[in-house]
């Protein structure tokens, strides 16, 4: 159930800065912390443009005063991800943006911009091994703090079934990982299908994958 006074509708090209100051606040802290604020910007902006080029799916609720969360999903065609082609203009100037900053910059900034792709090197190679989860893919679920535990990540991720279904998928997957919020999706009954400790750079750093019907 919708919480009181949300509604919840798909992304337009407008949501970008919204859906990626959203982002900036649950994920860049490193580089706020230490003053980066443009280099906050743009982390957010491009990982957000990067998950909606492959989100044929893409949803943001709203409350009167904006954009409190939003949810991407994938779609896989025979092991390809769908692009939205929507955002790839975006995707790429940012792309190329990003490109020649991580050059200049040091291995903190690097992360910030390309961690969230290298993660979708993984999820492509799972794709491509043809698992049965591979139909669909939640991309991305971010709550504003201030509207975290009101409901609004499991309507989302209940809106995302929905629209997956509508697309024929019957199952679908996501990745997350140890420094994140991953036992909600305990919690909502999903299965954990793999997890890669590769990424461990001495900080302990676990993938993990999930896995549930649609
Ligand atoms: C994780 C997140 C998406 C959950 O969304 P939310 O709106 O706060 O969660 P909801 O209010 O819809 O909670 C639904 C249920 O999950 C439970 N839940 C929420 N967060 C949880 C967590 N971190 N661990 C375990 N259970 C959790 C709630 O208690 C609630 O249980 P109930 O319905 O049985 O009473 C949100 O907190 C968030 O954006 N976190 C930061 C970003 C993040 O880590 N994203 C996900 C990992 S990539």
């Amino acid at each position: 159930m919708t919480p009181d006074g949300i509604s919840i509708r798909a992304v337009e090209l407008d949501d970008l800065d919204a859906i990626a100051e959203i982002y900036s606040t649950l994920w860049c802290n490193t580089l706020r912390n230490r003053g980066d604020l443009e280099d906050a910007k743009l982390a957010s902006r491009f990982n957000i443009a990067m998950q909606l080029e492959r989100s044929p799916i893409a949803l943001v609720a709203e409350s009167g005063a904006g954009i409190v969360a939003a949810c991407c999903v994938g779609i896989f065609d025979s092991g390809s991800p769908r692009q939205n082609d929507a955002w790839e203009p975006t995707y790429r100037d940012l792309l190329g943006r990003a490109t020649v900053r991580a050059e200049q910059g040091d291995a903190k900034l690097e992360g910030s911009l390309f961690g969230d792709s290298r993660e979708k090197v993984t999820a492509d190679q799972f794709a491509a091994s043809g698992n049965e989860y591979a139909q669909g893919q939640i991309n991305l679920i971010i709550i504003r703090p201030d509207w975290q535990g009101r409901g609004l990540g499991r309507t989302l991720i209940e809106r995302a079934r929905a629209e997956l279904r509508a697309q024929g998928c019957t199952k679908f997957f996501l990745m997350t990982d140890n420094q994140s919020d991953y036992a909600f999706y305990d919690h909502l009954g999903m299965v954990r299908i793999a997890e890669d400790h590769s990424q461990d750079t001495g900080d302990g750093f676990i993938v993990y994958m999930y896995g549930d019907e649609a």
